[in-house]
C-alpha cells in the first residue's frame, strides 16, 4: 500500500487519523470503511484473542474480506498473546502493518518476523508499561503505539497520564534520528487529540469518536483538523 510516507519537508511526521473499525457496524463493515475513506489513508483493525485482553474480535478472514473492498493502509493491532503464530496469516490476508504488544515478550524475534514478512513493524505498550520497556526496540520498529486506555474495549476514557511516555518516545526517536510514527489509541476525540499532538503523537486511532457519530467522515476530518491546528500553533 502507499500511505507510508517520508517525513514532511519540515521533518515533522505526517498527522493522520486511523479510524478503528471496532466501533463500526460489523454487519456492514465495507460500507463503514468506504464512508471514512475520503478523510484518511489508514484504517485501524483491532484483533483480540480473549486471552491477552478479555474480549474477542476478528481474525484474518475478516481482514481478507475487507481487503477486497479497500485500498487503505491496514494498521493491524494485535492484542493477542501469541502473535508469532498468526503474523503470516494477517500478512497474507492483506495487513500492511502489524503492531504487537511489548508485554507478550519475544519482542526482538517478533520484530524480525514482521520485517521478514514485509510488514510494517509496530510495537504497542499498555498505559502502565513504562517507556523503558519500549526503549531498546525503538531502532527496530516503524511505529510505537502508546495505549491511552487499557486495551480490550472501545468507548473508554483517555488516560492523560500516558502523555509523558509519548513525549519520551518522540524525544528518543528524534535524538536517535529515527523516523517513527507515534500512535495513540483509546479515548481520542477533538479534545484529547490536542494533548496527544502536543506530546508528539502523529497517528490518532479513533473508534467511537468516528463510528458512533452521525457523520463519521466529518468526525475524522474534525479530529485531524484539531491536531493540525495544534501543531500549527493555532488556538484550538
Ligand atoms: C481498544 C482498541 C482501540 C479502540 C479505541 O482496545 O485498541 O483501537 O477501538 O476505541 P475508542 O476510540 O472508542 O476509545
Ligand atoms: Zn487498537
Amino acid at each position: 500500500m502507499a500511505a507510508v510516507d517520508a517525513p514532511t519537508a519540515t521533518g515533522a511526521p505526517t498527522l493522520r487519523v486511523a479510524p478503528s473499525i471496532l466501533s463500526a457496524d460489523f454487519g456492514s463493515l465495507a460500507d463503514a470503511v468506504a464512508g471514512v475513506t475520503p478523510g484518511t489513508d489508514w484504517l485501524h483493525v483491532d484483533v483480540m484473542d480473549g486471552h491477552f485482553v478479555p474480549n474477542l474480535t476478528i481474525g484474518p478472514p475478516v481482514v481478507a474480506s475487507l481487503r477486497a473492498h479497500s485500498d487503505l493502509f491496514f494498521d493491524t493491532h494485535l492484542m493477542i498473546t501469541d502473535p508469532a503464530r498468526y503474523l503470516e496469516a494477517f500478512r497474507d490476508a492483506g495487513a500492511d502493518g502489524c503492531t504487537v504488544h511489548v508485554e507478550v515478550g519475544e519482542t526482538e524475534a517478533l520484530c524480525a518476523q514482521m520485517r521478514d514478512l514485509g510488514l510494517r513493524v509496530g510495537l504497542a505498550a499498555n498505559p502502565d508499561t513504562p517507556f523503558e520497556a519500549l526503549e531498546p526496540y525503538l531502532p527496530l520498529v516503524d511505529l510505537v503505539l502508546c495505549m491511552t486506555v487499557f486495551p480490550g474495549f472501545g468507548g473508554q476514557s483517555f488516560i492523560a497520564d500516558v502523555m509523558p511516555k509519548v513525549a519520551r518516545v518522540r524525544a528518543a526517536a528524534d535524538t536517535a534520528g529515527l523516523t517513527l510514527d507515534v500512535e495513540v489509541d483509546g479515548g481520542i476525540d477533538e479534545r484529547t487529540v490536542v494533548e496527544a499532538t502536543r506530546a508528539g503523537a502523529n497517528v490518532f486511532v479513533a473508534g467511537s469518536a468516528v463510528f458512533r457519530r452521525e457523520d463519521p467522515l466529518g468526525a475524522v476530518r474534525s479530529i485531524l483538523r484539531a491536531a493540525t491546528d495544534e501543531r500549527a500553533g493555532a488556538p484550538s
